[in-house]
């Protein structure tokens, strides 16, 4: 068990640079299971996620090799299509593999994931998309078992929330299926877009991904290819928030702008002021930040649930009150506690917050709730008077790439004991 501990108050400079998106990664690592070749991927975050999703492919007997930050999979030869519950269990967006391994092998048996630190995550729009392309779908002693034994047949699928996970599996399903796939009310994260051309360029035939509605023509076969993930969106908006609460001045390279339109232009409310440049963000912070109004979580594009943590730590301590209000999970507050704890002002009432900023936070021992919230309570130490010491550091390794090593290169006071 790590912590991290923060001495605030120092300002930031220089550059850094944004690595691989996990929530892109990871739906790229599940689908090279549907294509049936070897898939050279570059650029995957090393992170506690990927190696958990290395352990998925590995007992699926299609993981290959791990050099650095490229992961090649070749599921030629599969020989497993059921995953352990003690796998599954390592990862809550393990469910995408079962689009992939019932489009390859026509059978996945997996256990539902389950609750989890920002609320329960249900499958039944993934179950439901699934049946409506022939799959027959029953639960056995706490595993869902998925089979569609002569292959599934492409649908027009209606879901009735644009779920990102839900989107992914229709996606991997419906690559190798006879015939069109429609996903109307698509979720059009940009992660969705990456996972689509990483298909593509191995031979699948996706259109529309990014926007509403989804058209896969189904393909016997996909071929070999490489690909390289895109920038974390979500980590390039915690080091622009880095920036922000300590009213510094930072370039963020291998950062995506137009993925991260509607946070920019919250972080604009705040008085923070940006240049672009080919992949670079420029960021220069006031002295202190304002309000940011009323921040409400949406599906892309809208404001990001990733992001609430993030905004919340800024907003503690802008001048005035900002409003969050939570929509895409139900127990996504789980911070608020902690930054109370080093003198935030948030009150919870149901899924909004209202968060009284403050002149300063002060350093305390917290404890990460979940991996956003972590990031949360990373930004207010920086931002802090003093020492603070952030216990369940795993909560924040799970998406954050050695983060001391990042920030302590940018200037911040940081270590992990
Ligand atoms: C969600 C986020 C994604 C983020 C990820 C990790 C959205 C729309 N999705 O993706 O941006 O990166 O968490 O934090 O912001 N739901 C159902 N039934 C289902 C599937 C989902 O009711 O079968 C509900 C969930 O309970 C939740 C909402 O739909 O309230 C969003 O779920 P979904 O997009 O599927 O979640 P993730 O794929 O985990």
């Amino acid at each position: 068990m790590s912590c991290l501990i923060i001495n605030g108050k120092k300002k930031l400079g220089g550059e850094i640079s944004v690595h691989g998106a996990k929530n892109s990664a990871l739906p790229i690592l599940a689908a090279s299971v549907a294509v049936g070749e070897e898939c050279v991927i570059s650029n995957c975050p090393q992170l506690s996620d990927i190696r958990a999703t290395i352990n998925i492919l590995d007992g699926l007997g299609c993981f290959k090799s791990a050099d650095g930050t490229t992961v090649t999979v070749n599921s030629r030869d599969l020989t497993a299509n059921e995953i352990p519950d003690y796998l599954m269990r390592e990862l809550r967006s393990s469910f995408i593999f079962m689009g992939a391994l019932v489009s390859k092998t026509g059978r996945a048996v997996m256990c539902a994931p389950g609750g989890c630190e920002i609320g329960v995550r249900p499958v039944d729009i993934h179950l439901l998309a699934l049946r409506q392309m022939g799959a027959d779908i029953r639960e056995d002693s706490g595993k869902i078992i998925c089979e569609a034994p002569k292959g599934l047949t492409g649908a027009e699928i209606n879901l009735s929330f644009p779920s990102v996970g839900a989107t992914e599996n229709v996606i991997l399903a419906a690559v190798r299926a006879k015939g069109i796939t429609y996903i109307k009310n698509a979720a059009a994260e940009p992660e969705i877009k990456d996972l689509a051309d990483f298909l593509n360029a191995c031979g699948a035939d996706i259109k529309g991904a990014g926007g509403s509605t989804i058209v896969i023509n189904g393909k016997d076969k996909l071929h070999s290819a490489e690909f390289t993930v895109m920038p974390d969106r979500i980590v390039a908006v915690s080091y622009l928030a880095a920036a922000a609460v300590t009213g510094s001045q930072l370039l963020v390279k291998n950062a995506h702008a137009e993925h991260i339109g509607t946070v920019i232009s919250t972080f604009e409310q705040s008085g923070c002021r940006f240049d672009f440049d080919n992949n670079r963000i420029y960021i220069k912070a006031p002295e202190r930040l304002h309000k940011m109004g009323t921040i409400r979580t949406m599906p892309y594009p809208g404001f990001p649930t990733d992001c609430q943590a993030i905004i919340m730590a800024m907003a503690a301590v802008a001048k005035g009150t900002t409003i969050v209000n939570e929509n895409i999970f139900e127990s996504r507050f789980r911070h608020v506690g902690e930054l109370n704890r080093m003198g935030a002002d948030v009150t919870v009432t149901g899924r909004s917050a209202i968060v009284n900023g403050v002149r300063s936070l002060y350093g305390s021992c917290v404890k990460a709730t979940d991996l956003r919230g972590g990031m949360a309570l990373v930004l207010a130490s920086l931002s802090a008077e003093g020492e603070s010491i952030i216990e369940n550091t795993e909560f924040i390794d799970r998406g954050y790439e050695k983060i001391e090593r990042d920030l302590s290169l940018i200037g911040a006071d940081i270590r992990r004991e």
